[in-house]
Order: C-alpha cells, then sequence, then structure tokens
C-alpha cells in the first residue's frame, strides 16, 4: 500500500520562559485561576530574534537529523501557521531556502490551531499522488506576537514554538506504518468567537486576537469528539486501539473532556499544555515531538493526532508508526 510514513519529528521553543507569576504582575490574574482553569503553569516566549521561521528551521533540522536525512531529500514543504513572519511570500519558503533545498514546493497553511492536521493531510495526499516523494510538515507560531498583553483573558493562554516531522511515501504492508486515515473539517459561522482583528486587506495591521473561551470550549469538545470517532471509523479502528492521542494543547480540560467522551484513559494523552501552553498550530508537532523524545510513543505504535481552532477548523489524523 501507498502511504505517507512518519520518519522523524522534531521541536524548538524559544528560549525565554514566562511563568504565570511573571503574568500576574501584569494583568490582574493568578496563577491558581490559570492552573485551575486551563492546566498551563508557564509558556515559552519569543524574543525579538526568534521569529515562526527561526522556530521552524530549527525543529526542521532536528526533524532531519531523526529521520536521518538531508535537506536535500525534501522535495515539499507544508508549513501551518497564523503569525508568518511577513504578509508574503509563505514562511515555508523562509524554511526551504534556509535549509538549502529550493526547487520542490513549499507552501503555508492557515488554518490557526487546526493548522498541522491541514498540512499533514496536504502534504499526505500529494505524496501518495506522486507529487513528491518527502515532506516536511511544520507547525510554527509566535503568537505572542498578536496577543493584547492587556486582555487577561487570552493572553495568559498562548505560547511561542515550533515542531516538525518527516513524511515519506513508501510501498507498505497493509498493517504497516503510515498515515491511515485523515478528516478535515470547517464552519466558517463562528469567526466572531475567535478571530484577529486586523489583516492587510482591511486595517492594514496585523490585529490581535479576540476570542470567546467559554463558546469556543463548547464548540471544541463536541467537533473533537465526533473527528475523532469519524476518523476511527473510516481506518477501522475502536478507541481501544489507540495507543497514543496527541490532541492540540489548548486547555487540559478540554483533553479531559475529549478522553472522557471517547472512553480512552488519561494516561494515553499526551499532554505539554502545563509547560507549552497553547501554540496553535505548533502545538501538535511540538507534543508528539515530547512523546518521542522521552520514549512514551515508540514505532508501532497507532497515534491519533487532532485540533480544532479559529474558523472553526477541526480535524483528526490516525497513523501508525
Ligand atoms: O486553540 C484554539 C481553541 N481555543 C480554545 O480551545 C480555548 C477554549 N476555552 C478555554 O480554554 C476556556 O474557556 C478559558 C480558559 C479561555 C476560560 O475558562 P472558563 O472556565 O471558560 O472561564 P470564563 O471565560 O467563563 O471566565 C470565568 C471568569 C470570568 O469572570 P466573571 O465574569 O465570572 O466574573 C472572567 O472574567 O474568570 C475571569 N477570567 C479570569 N480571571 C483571572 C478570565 N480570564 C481570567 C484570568 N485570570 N486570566
Amino acid at each position: 500500500m501507498i502511504r505517507s510514513v512518519v520518519r522523524g519529528s522534531g521541536s524548538a521553543l524559544p528560549r525565554r520562559v514566562v511563568t504565570n507569576a511573571e503574568l500576574a504582575e501584569r494583568v490582574d490574574t493568578s496563577d491558581e485561576w490559570i492552573v485551575e482553569r486551563t492546566g498551563i503553569r508557564q509558556r515559552y516566549i519569543a524574543e525579538d530574534d526568534e521569529t515562526t521561521s527561526s522556530l521552524a528551521i530549527d525543529a526542521s533540522r532536528k526533524a532531519l537529523e531523526a529521520a536521518g536525512l538531508e535537506a536535500k531529500d525534501i522535495d515539499l514543504i507544508v508549513l501551518a501557521t497564523a503569525t508568518p513572519d511577513q504578509t508574503f511570500p509563505a514562511t515555508a519558503t523562509l524554511v526551504q531556502h534556509a535549509l538549502g533545498c529550493n526547487g520542490g514546493i513549499a507552501f503555508d497553511v492557515a488554518a490557526v490551531c487546526s493548522g498541522f492536521l491541514y498540512a499533514l493531510a496536504s502534504a499526505d495526499s500529494m505524496l501518495r499522488t506522486g507529487m513528491a516523494k518527502r515532506a516536511l510538515v511544520i507547525g510554527s507560531e509566535t503568537f505572542s506576537r498578536i496577543l493584547d498583553w492587556e486582555d487577561r483573558t487570552t493572553c495568559v493562554l498562548f505560547g511561542d514554538g515550533a515542531g516538525a516531522i518527516v513524511l515519506e511515501v513508501q510501498d507498505v504492508a497493509e498493517d504497516g506504518p503510515g498515515v491511515l486515515a485523515s478528516k478535515l473539517h470547517a464552519d466558517g459561522a463562528h469567526n466572531e468567537l475567535l478571530y484577529v482583528d486586523g489583516g492587510p486587506s482591511t486595517t492594514q495591521t496585523v490585529g490581535k486576537l479576540r476570542m470567546k473561551g467559554r463558546e469556543v470550549f463548547r464548540h471544541a469538545v463536541v467537533n473533537l469528539a465526533a473527528v475523532l470517532e469519524e476518523t476511527l471509523a473510516e481506518a477501522g479502528f475502536t478507541p481501544d486501539d489507540i495507543d497514543w492521542v496527541v490532541p492540540h494543547q489548548a486547555n487540559a480540560r478540554i483533553l479531559d473532556a475529549t478522553a472522557r467522551k471517547l472512553g480512552l484513559p488519561a494516561e494515553k494523552v499526551i499532554v505539554t499544555v502545563d509547560r507549552h501552553a497553547n501554540t496553535s498550530a505548533a502545538s501538535v508537532p511540538l507534543a508528539f515531538d515530547a512523546g518521542v523524545r522521552d520514549g512514551r510513543i515508540k514505532p508501532g505504535d497507532l497515534v491519533m493526532f487532532e485540533a480544532m481552532g479559529g474558523g472553526f477548523t477541526w480535524g483528526a489524523s490516525l497513523v501508525r508508526l
């Protein structure tokens, strides 16, 4: 069977850690509120010299090293971000040039927190239809640049970072590795619940993130449970078959609620929201790389990726390692 197989992963975080206590000095919040409502204890915030592209380049180099490949082996780069270095060209082209693999395909995907799922499914389709052989699929964000640092309802929730995986098209056995099923969705009716209040075509400013968190939370739990069931059904598996769920890290309570709905034990869920906070498109590959590098996620494991975010957009992918 022709499948896209994960060959390696890598991740990158900014140098600076910002604790809840530090944020409590800037806005009317507390470590206790943030931990209880979100599970977040700290986040990484980019300095001026750390950008979406620099974090993506760092994560990509580590993913290539883990895969035992060189940049010249890559002919497709799909980078998910809502915080590109420039309005254009795509940040993927900056990464391509820095790595030194010019000439293949490189583009960005804008699906906010679900961006990595959209990027993974796009790269998988392109690999299986023969448009490329090896892809870097990246999620990279500097959400700290679009936060309103006076709005306590949003500024405590997000962080910066990047994660990347290398996908390679291979002819494998039916029970072999690879992306087994992906499901993506969008519903543009909910723009006002999660959006950025600026953009080149409207305000000619970058804008700041605005969110009605409680409503987003409600939609997230329902949509995620549905897309997980849909993806499992497509691949012919049940929740019991899953070794690891690698979810978008928005809120520990969303992770718990989604796992409960599926009847999955909490021990099967990779959680990094306490350390990384919500890094939007970077959160799934950052969490995946953390689970691989600490030895929990192993070759042969059945791994479910899932995310939901602005748009709304949401999706899931089931992958055999
Ligand atoms: O990644 C994209 C998808 N995003 C998400 O999935 C986010 C989903 N939403 C959430 O994670 C949660 O809704 C939040 C963490 C954003 C908020 O938690 P909540 O339990 O839904 O709280 P809430 O918004 O209902 O606010 C409860 C109270 C409010 O005060 P009143 O109106 O009850 O007096 C807020 O003003 O908490 C207050 N509050 C805060 N207090 C201290 C809001 N933010 C803070 C804060 N510190 N940082």
